[in-house]
């Protein structure tokens, strides 16, 4: 496994293996590994000749009271899981090189980031876009590889791969969870012992509005209700937001009728949590009615 820092050398390396006919399969994370991010590698090693991921703590995707100084990381734990799991390279742009002074340029998806995650952290997707648009340059992967836990994230790389006509195929890979269901995340290190336990009030909640969906319900806003009084069942939580929206606008909708995405963000603690489910309400219909004419 090769470890790679400069740029150019990325690059360089990248231009060689394309000129091979070799497939690259591209993983972007800010590291500290946990089955989430070694889900996407395992599927990118499947699907792939070479595969890249690249390990940056991204500063310009954080706030300014954000955790960007304690972002957790083990460099040498990630080396070993990436290397048992098959990755041909680690690239580590350090930060003076990605944003030199005078850096000036930067990628806004408009319209996709001013709800959900994006109202409570205004210039995070900015950061995002703009540090994937530069890895994607970097290395222009064939195919890069997301998940579903940061399903806003998903929606606003799409749109700027589809919107400036980038040749990259995007696979986005389900959430992975612990057992007792919350979300994998390298923030669930900052919880403690009690706030671990707190936290799948989350997953808890968003189980429940799929329960009261297939039960018939279509008010998104009494399913919030009901969820927002699930996770304050905990002292320790603060609510940031609970959405019902279209899967494709991104806008909250009235009644439930297609595919919505649920999605909340939730401090537990002072820990930042987001999750989410998608649902499509005519499936859950049609296999209400199948359950329905079965008991008959
Ligand atoms: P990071 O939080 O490290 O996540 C890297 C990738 O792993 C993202 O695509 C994220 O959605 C995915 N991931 C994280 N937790 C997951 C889980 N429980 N199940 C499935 N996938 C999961 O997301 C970022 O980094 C950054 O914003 C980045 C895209 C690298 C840009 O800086």
């Amino acid at each position: 496994m090769k470890i790679i820092r400069e740029i150019n050398k990325m690059k360089t390396y990248a231009r060689i293996m394309r000129k091979e006919n070799k497939l690259i399969g591209f993983v972007p994370t800010m590291g500290y590994f946990h089955e989430g991010h070694l889900g996407l590698i395992k599927t990118a090693r499947k699907q792939s000749d070479i595969v890249i991921t690249s390990i940056f703590v991204n500063p310009i995707q954080f706030g300014p009271k954000e955790d960007f100084k304690k972002y957790p990381h083990d460099t040498k734990r990630d080396e070993e899981l990436a290397k048992t799991c098959g990755v041909d390279v680690i690239f580590y742009p350090r930060k003076k090189d990605m944003y030199p002074d005078g850096f000036s340029t930067y990628v806004n998806v408009e319209g996709l980031t001013g709800n959900l995650c994006g109202k409570s952290r205004p210039s995070h997707f900015r950061g995002v876009t703009t540090v994937v648009m530069k890895l994607f340059e970097i290395i222009k992967p064939d195919i890069a590889y997301f998940g579903q836990k940061d399903a806003q994230q998903v929606f606003v790389i799409k749109k700027m791969v589809e919107d400036l006509n980038m040749d990259i195929t995007m696979k986005i890979m389900p959430i992975a969870r612990e057992e007792d269901g919350l979300a994998m995340s390298s923030r669930n290190v900052y919880l403690t012992k009690d706030e671990r336990k707190d936290a799948t009030l989350l997953c808890k909640a968003l189980k429940m509005a799929e329960e009261l969906i297939n039960c018939g319900e279509r008010n998104p806003k009494k399913i919030i209700k009901r969820m927002r009084n699930l996770i304050l069942e905990s002292q320790s939580a603060r609510i940031d937001y609970i959405s019902i929206v279209d899967t494709k606008s991104l806008k909250e909708v009235d009644t439930l009728r297609d595919e919505v995405l649920i999605a909340l963000a939730a401090f537990i603690g002072k820990t930042r949590l987001i999750d989410n489910a998608i649902l499509n309400v005519k499936e859950t219909e049609k296999a209400y009615e199948c359950e329905k004419s079965q008991k008959r």
